[in-house]
């Protein structure tokens, strides 16, 4: 076996995670979810989702990680726990699922780009998604996004990952903050930052039954938990820096980049007169496109944003490739960039029945948000603070100054609050499948 990679430098394994991190789900999801869930109300949830849940569980994945020094399936074996190798397998499977059809959204996006550049979508933006979401075309951007993700990930965790993202995130970040600012200048457009940024509390508590579990999901997801990436990245670390404080950072980094998103979604949206509710997969899309077609330079503004969906789309699908990839390049003789490419047919084909049709795709989707994710987030959580326990809390200990009171805190944090906030919403999600699927009229609760 050859000698395992390792990240550069510290700076480049955190923005490579702040890549994985920032994705369709903070610019697409984030702002429509939101607004879906009562505006402001839900990001009060989300955030306290994100701090008190999604982090502790991102430090669980990280202290696997970097012990290992292996793929998420092998990992477990290697921390004298074989027993555990299901919670690997689950997340690699997440991955591998998870990439299929997130690749036909970033096929979506990459047409969006070329479509704001040529105005194709001006003169009707719902019919142009319902035209280029499903068929035969969105086979062939599915095949062009997929293979862009491959590209990078056969070049390696340095010269690929490395180094596509230390150029991707901030330029997501300088190109958000651009557009937020021109949006800043939109007449009207301070509805929309009262709409997102004043919490109303009535709509709050009347609808905290189903705010928390689509702010908990939407946290795992956004942080790219539970499907093996943040313990693949860390297993690249070779270092002893601090995994509290590179987490943190990757955290805020991330939420920083969806609030910003909001920020230039909501005052467009409401400069407009056009209200940010709930609409399926395609809503964004739609009222995006729609909203660009109204705005003097709307081609230009239409391009940036969508430039920035697609690198944000990218660094989180390479992250879900490598996750696969890295089983194999443990475990075989084979090139890394025969492996990747072959992966990448793999997921390609399991992904184009999601590009055939859009009810498919949503299935797809609802299977790994309601079913795959809060399973593996939930077993990786009970093997970390149950299982693993004392190694654990010297693995984050080690290379940083947090006292033991501060990892035993995290410890009781991974072993009670974060795994039922997680059940909660493993139980509400395949309650929202047997409804989806029509075996249940109505929630129960
Ligand atoms: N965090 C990504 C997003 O918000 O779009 C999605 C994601 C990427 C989830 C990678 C999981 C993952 F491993």
């Amino acid at each position: 076996m050859s000698q395992r990679e390792t990240w550069a430098t510290r700076v480049g394994f955190i923005l490579a995670a702040v890549g994985s991190a920032v994705g369709l789900g903070n610019i697409w999801q984030f702002p429509f979810q939101t607004g879906a869930n009562g505006g402001a109300a839900f990001i009060v949830v989300y955030l306290a989702a994100v701090f008190l849940i999604g982090f502790p569980a991102m430090l669980a994945e990280f202290v696997v990680g970097r012990r290992a020094e292996r793929n998420p399936i092998d990992a477990f074996a290697r921390l004298g726990h074989r027993n555990w190798k299901i919670v690997g397998v689950l997340g690699t499977l997440s991955a591998f699922w998870i990439l299929s059809f997130y690749s036909v959204v970033g096929g979506w996006v990459v047409r969006y780009v070329l479509g704001s550049a040529t105005g194709a979508y001006f003169s009707g933006s719902e019919a142009y998604f319902g035209a280029i979401s499903a068929g035969p075309e969105a086979v062939g951007f599915h095949a062009v996004f997929m293979a862009l993700t491959v590209g990078v990930v056969a070049l390696g965790v340095t010269d690929g990952i490395e180094r596509s993202t230390k150029l991707m995130v901030p330029s997501i970040v300088i190109l958000l903050g651009g557009l937020a600012v021109w949006a800043g200048t939109l007449e009207g457009g301070a509805a929309g930052y009262a709409y997102y940024l004043s919490p109303d509390v009535d709509v709050l508590l009347a609808n905290l039954g189903s705010i928390l579990p689509a702010a908990v999901g939407q946290a795992f997801f956004t942080l790219s938990l539970g499907m093996g990436a943040m313990i693949t990245y860390a297993s690249y670390l070779g270092r002893d820096d601090s995994l509290p404080v590179d987490g943190a950072t990757i955290v805020v980094l991330n939420t920083f980049v969806g609030l910003l998103a909001g920020l230039v979604v909501f005052p467009i949206l409401f400069s407009l007169g056009i209200e940010p509710g709930s609409g399926g997969l395609g809503a964004a899309f739609i009222t995006l496109a729609g909203a660009f077609a109204q705005l003097p330079a709307g081609r230009f503004l239409g391009v940036g944003f969508f430039v920035v969906l697609l690198l944000a789309a990218l660094s989180s699908a390479i992250s879900l490739l490598e996750v696969v990839t890295t089983y194999l390049v443990d475990n075989t003789d084979r090139s890394r960039s025969t492996l990747a490419v072959a992966l990448g047919a793999a997921i390609f084909a399991l992904g184009v029945p999601s590009a055939l049709g859009v009810p498919i795709l949503s299935w797809y989707n609802a299977i790994a948000y309601n079913l795959l994710l809060p399973l593996s987030v939930l077993t990786l959580l009970l093997f970390v603070g149950w299982a693993d326990t004392d190694d654990a809390v010297a693995e984050l200990r080690r290379g940083t100054d947090l006292s033991e009171g501060g990892a035993v805190a995290w410890l009781w944090f991974v072993r009670t609050l974060v795994p039922l906030g997680v059940l909660a919403t493993l139980l509400l999600g395949l309650q929202s499948l047997a409804v989806k699927a029509g075996l249940l009229a109505a929630p129960l609760v």
